[in-house]
């Protein structure tokens, strides 16, 4: 087991929020003690949620492990001690929940939003309308502009309206632009057929079904001040004045060591903000390289938890950013090593479930700030 070792921030953070004879115990207790004792959905201030993505599906499909969420109990008591707020990682994806046309599969999406109730948990659901993960019959259907229009509407309408007053944010539009902030006119099914139009009717039938969801724009890429997240902007003023209700910006946040903290994050949330957005960071995670297998180095875990905690400070920072969700844990689970490879190491678990200084780096910021 690894210890936990908590910085002298966190022991004065927590001497401040415990009462005197507490607080006098908590300097004596080992510091696996303490942190057994707040989670981070405890640490984070009032109206803040800390989510994690809920691993199913997608890659895990190729994996030889047992179902995460079903079949991993430890597992399962993490997710449901440390995270305020839950996303579904594929269960609410196009290929997950639509198998044909005229049906809809909603058990694995259903189980999360019950074991999110149990918990005392919100839901963001992802996503609505997005170029990758699509079904067959439907990328290869040779609808009519009409027929597309109208699945997407029932699509929108039944999912939304299924879980109306359950799912607290929905990603309506998912990764639209492209890294040059050009619209993915050629892989996005929805606009290559129907034009830019489509994204505002998706956020409209989106709000009809349920109009106390946040309704969000969400990509990567678009945490900094950069061609993309200008496309976002420039399209979410235009959808704005036109009354589209679109609520919401996050960028995704999946960070890499060797680029650079994008060290815009908070400006550019802000400028959102200006726009009457909430904002959210979405999946966070950071990554390494991890040749060959390696273990993460000293130095690669003190960075990690750097990033993670810049991450999460610019998000406090700002007044609309109420929302930070990892983009699932432990390590074994995480999608990085599966697309790129010699890269992993991503998230603030260890395999055995023991935490990263990551871990801390998040506690201690939430604590700080709360
Ligand atoms: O569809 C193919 C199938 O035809 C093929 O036989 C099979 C062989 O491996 O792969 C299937 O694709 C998999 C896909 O999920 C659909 O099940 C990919 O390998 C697999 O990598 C993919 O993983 C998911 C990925 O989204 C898909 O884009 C990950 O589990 C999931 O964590 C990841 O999450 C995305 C967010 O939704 C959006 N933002 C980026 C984030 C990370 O990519």
């Amino acid at each position: 087991m690894r210890q936990i070792r908590l910085s002298a921030a966190v022991l004065t953070a927590l001497a401040l929020t415990l009462p005197a004879s507490a607080a006098a115990a908590a300097d004596d207790q080992p510091a696996t003690g303490l942190h057994q004792n707040t989670a981070l959905r405890d640490a984070a201030p009032s109206g803040f949620v800390i989510g994690s993505a809920v691993a199913g599906g997608g890659h895990h499909q190729d994996e030889d492990y047992p179902d995460p969420f079903t079949g991993d109990q430890e597992y399962r008591r993490i997710l449901g001690e440390e995270f305020s707020s839950l996303s579904a990682e594929n269960q609410m994806k196009w290929d997950h929940l639509r198998p044909s046309r005229d049906g809809y599969a909603f058990d694995d999406a259903d189980a999360i939003v019950a074991y999110a109730q149990d918990n005392g948990q919100d839901v963001r659901g992802h996503t609505l309308l997005w170029h990758s993960q699509n079904p067959d019959w439907l990328e290869n259907g040779n609808f009519s502009q009409e027929e597309l229009r109208e699945i997407l509407r029932d699509h929108i309408e039944t999912v939304v309206g299924r879980y109306a007053g359950q799912i607290h944010q929905w990603d309506v539009a998912n990764e639209i632009f492209d890294d040059g902030g050009n619209l993915r006119t050629g892989d996005n099914i929805w606009i290559r057929e129907l034009g830019v139009g489509i994204v505002g009717d998706a956020f409209r039938w989106a709000h009809a079904a349920d109009p106390s969801a946040e309704l969000y724009f969400n990509d990567y890429n678009v945490e900094d001040v950069n061609a993309k997240s200008d496309a976002y902007y420039e399209l979410t003023r235009e959808l704005l004045a036109e009354g589209v209700p679109v609520h919401g910006f996050s960028a995704q946040t999946h960070l890499s060591l060797q680029y650079g903290f994008p060290s815009g994050l908070q400006t550019n949330l802000e400028r959102f903000e200006a726009l009457g957005l909430s904002t959210a960071l979405t999946e966070v995670d950071v990554r390494m390289q991890l040749p060959g297998g390696a273990e993460p180095t000293e130095q690669q875990l003190a960075d990690q938890a750097d990033y993670y905690a810049r991450a999460l400070e610019a998000c406090l920072n700002v007044s609309g950013c109420d929302s930070f969700t990892v983009w699932g844990f432990p390590d074994k689970y995480s999608w990085v090593p599966n697309t790129f490879e010699g890269e992993g190491g991503a998230t603030v678990y260890w395999d055995d479930y023991t935490t990263k200084p990551a871990y801390d780096a998040l506690l201690e910021t939430l604590l700080a700030a709360g």
